[in-house]
């Protein structure tokens, strides 16, 4: 029953995929607030950093090892290296991306209704902070809201994936992306003739290295991991779908650029949007359901640009759901010989159900703590903060020692020979990227966020 491997119908495709996968609530909620909370541009120096040295190797490590082995991360470890152990780490990908899956729908769902809101136009009806704080408990405690638009989002997600690698993620990201991208751009111009945008990017601007501690620097890293979409399986089964030829350099490097840049831009919208209401970006997550509902309500067409904005993030999050769930669903149809119909129902609905008590973290179950944390901060703590870096760093350590470097780089310049040629400080960069810089920094880091340096 094993039917043609599928792939991406063009070079362009993986592109606009592995972008959309990219691009997702890490870019348009999460940098923002770290930004805001985290020393403003020295946490942006800090990432730009972190993506040179650790996540672009990573993720070019990824992408190599989907194409050279063709097959679902667990396949793709076993294939080009013979051994258990590292098809043991290969499956603990697939199950990471799994994991990421269930608590990022639960979130994602709020932001759907976060949509709804803005439609119904009750967002930009909003004049108070005690309003807009009202609105998310009355919204946020409502069980059946957090569960309904948890399956609602995934419900959209499973409709993409059921019809395949190019019908569904390649055709729906070659639509979702450029829409997501023009809504950006408008509401960066929105945000930048608004009153006050000065006092915004002037925040963005000015770095307090005060603020810069072990856990920020840690969140860095999380930050070039989890925004690439590393360390969990996505890169190397979207990698898979890559022909021998296509050249993995020049389509990795704009993908990570791009990635980068829409953080960036999210960041000045955000900013400006909220400085212009003389708030302050420092809420944290809640910048995003209390501080800009608040913002929408004063400024002039407040209603389009709540409605474009929650736009935005439903869009960014879509790609990168169906991303993550990819390698389970590729797991399922390579190595266990589902069709992908099947393969996409199962891998929905567990991710369903195990997002059921991510939903409820902050109604039924807001009473149950683990550690100290809801369901949801654990389960978002355990693979953004522990498993992602494991499987970010198997995947170059992989390439650099165990696949071995030589092969891997060979393998690499399949595709980019002309590019190689012209610039061969490129190879050099990876070989000393992969072998030694990302491995090292990766466990420095890790050991660090472990407390192990005091
Ligand atoms: N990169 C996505 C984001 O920035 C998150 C993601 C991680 C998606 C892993 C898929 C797999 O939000």
């Amino acid at each position: 029953m094993s039917t043609e491997r599928e792939s991406w119908k063009s070079r362009l495709g993986f592109v606009f995929a592995a972008v959309g996968s990219a691009v997702g609530l890490a870019n348009i909620w999460k940098f923002p607030y770290t930004v805001g909370n985290s020393g403003g541009a020295a946490f942006i120096i800090l990432y730009l950093a972190a993506l040179l040295l650790i996540g672009l190797p990573v993720f070019v490590s990824e992408v190599l090892i989907g194409r050279a082995a063709k097959s679902n991360p667990r396949g793709a470890m076993r294939r080009l290296s013979g051994s258990k152990m590292w098809e043991g780490m290969g499956m603990m990908m697939v199950i990471t991306g799994f994991i990421v899956s269930a608590f990022y729908s639960a979130v994602a769902g709020w932001i759907f209704g976060y949509l709804v809101e803005a439609a119904s136009g009750r967002l930009s009806a909003i004049s108070s902070a005690q309003e807009a704080q009202d609105l998310y408990s009355s919204l946020m405690t409502n069980p059946y809201w957090g569960v309904g638009f948890h399956l609602l989002f995934i419900g959209v997600c499973m409709g993409l994936l059921y019809t395949g690698v190019q019908h569904g993620i390649e055709r729906g990201n070659k639509i979702m992306m450029p829409a997501l991208i023009v809504v950006l751009l408008l509401l960066v111009f929105k945000g930048l003739t608004l009153p006050g945008a000065g006092e915004g990017l002037r925040f963005l601007l000015s770095p307090d290295w005060s603020q810069v501690t072990g856990a920020v620097v840690l969140s860095a890293l999380g930050q070039s991991f989890f925004t690439l979409s590393v360390g969990q399986g996505t890169m190397i089964t979207y990698g898979s779908y890559l022909d021998d030829d296509a050249n993995i350099v020049s389509s990795c490097v704009p993908i990570a650029l791009i990635d980068t840049l829409i953080s960036i831009m999210s960041t000045v919208a955000v900013f400006t949007i909220v400085f212009s209401a003389g708030l302050e970006p420092t809420s944290g997550p809640g910048l995003l359901f209390h501080t800009l509902p608040l913002v929408f309500g004063q400024i002039s067409g407040g209603y389009i640009v709540a409605l474009l904005f929650f736009l935005l993030v439903v869009l960014a999050a879509v790609s990168s759901e169906i991303s993550a769930m990819e390698p389970l669903i590729a797991y399922l149809m390579n190595e266990k010989g589902w069709t992908r119909h099947h393969a996409v129902l199962l891998c929905a609905g567990a991710a369903f159900v195990l997002g059921i008590p991510c939903a409820l973290s902050s109604s039924l179950l807001s009473q149950y703590q683990i550690y100290g944390m809801s369901f949801l901060d654990l389960m978002a703590f355990v693979a953004t903060e522990i498993l992602v870096p494991v499987g970010g760093l198997a995947s170059v350590v992989f390439v650099g020692w165990r696949w071995g470097i030589k092969d891997a780089l060979k393998n690499l310049r399949q595709g980019s020979e002309g590019l190689f040629k012209r610039a061969p400080w490129i190879l050099t960069y990876f070989r000393y990227g992969m072998c030694y810089v990302a491995p090292a920094l990766v466990i420095l880091v890790f050991l660090n966020g472990l407390g192990l340096f005091g």
